[in-house]
């Protein structure tokens, strides 16, 4: 594997290569949910890029940037095994200079849901990810669909800038008492690690609900602000269609429901395709 830490290491280093590009950006810390990702780019791509990167212009002002778990002897050694042929692993002066140009989120589905907790998130997730794509040469990108609304902006990016790259959405990984993957999770003290079940079994009680006929986004909202109550804070229960609109009615095929609540230190996300 071929460690490049420069935008012209990496264009020299793909200049080597023909074929399909699989690519994984990622901010480290990996876990079996990048793991996944990184497995299905290798099964599916002549060549395999990674890039860590803990990008500060998605943090907002008291986010934990700082914090964020950085494990970069592991994570070298978890691609390795992984059989990446690239890691990008570049800092914040080789990714940006003073007064750049900025992408920005579209200002209807970027400033919904995360995009409204989280303002300016987006157009930072959005610009990083264009330079990597851009720089990465990636025929393929691969992206977890826990991040539903950054995989929808990243799709909505490529489309709207007619970039030559496909984003391939991969499923939701679980620990097996079924908590979302994340690499915040690190922060979960024992307890609040149960009490974090509480957001992807209010997900499941919902699944149930739809599958036995009841389709009242009312109803289910209720029932899960319900159980719910195990979070700190729960900062929204929503259920919208795929492009992010808020329902009344479960539409099988085109609905995702989302939560975000604070347990403990990390603020948790998950959701669930319908
Ligand atoms: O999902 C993430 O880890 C980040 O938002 C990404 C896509 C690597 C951009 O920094």
């Amino acid at each position: 594997m071929l460690i490049v830490k420069t935008i012209e290491e990496l264009q020299t280093a793909k200049k080597m290569l023909s074929g399909s590009i699989g690519f994984i950006p990622t901010m480290g810390a990996l876990h079996h949910g990048h793991l996944s990702l990184i497995r299905k780019a290798r099964e599916e791509n002549e060549h395999l890029i990674v890039s860590i990167f803990v990008n500060p212009t998605q943090f907002l002002e008291g986010e934990d940037l700082e914090a964020y778990p950085r494990k970069d002897e592991a994570d070298i050694k978890i691609c390795e095994l992984a059989k990446v042929d690239i890691l990008f692993m570049p800092t914040s002066a080789v990714m940006y200079e003073e007064d750049e140009l900025c992408i920005g989120a579209p200002a209807v589905r970027g400033y919904v849901l995360e995009g409204a907790k989280r303002p300016g998130h987006f157009d930072g997730m959005l610009q990083v990810v264009m330079k990597l794509l851009n720089v990465s040469g990636a025929t393929h990108a691969y992206f977890g669909k826990k991040d539903a609304q950054q995989l929808a902006l990243i799709t909505q990016m490529t489309k709207n800038y007619f970039m030559d790259v496909h984003i391939i959405p991969c499923e939701i990984v679980r620990d097996d008492r079924g908590l979302a993957l994340s690499s915040r999770n690190v922060y979960l003290k024992e307890d609040e690690r149960e009490r974090a079940l509480c957001l992807s079994r209010a997900l499941k009680k919902a699944t149930k609900m739809v599958m036995s006929g009841e389709l009242s986004v009312e109803k289910i909202t209720k029932m899960m602000s319900e159980e719910l109550r195990d979070a700190d804070e729960v900062e929204y229960i929503a259920i919208v269609n795929r492009e992010f609109q808020a329902l009344e009615t479960v539409e099988i095929g085109n609905t995702i429901i989302l939560v975000a609540a604070w347990v403990g230190k990390p603020r948790l996300i998950d959701n669930l395709w319908i």
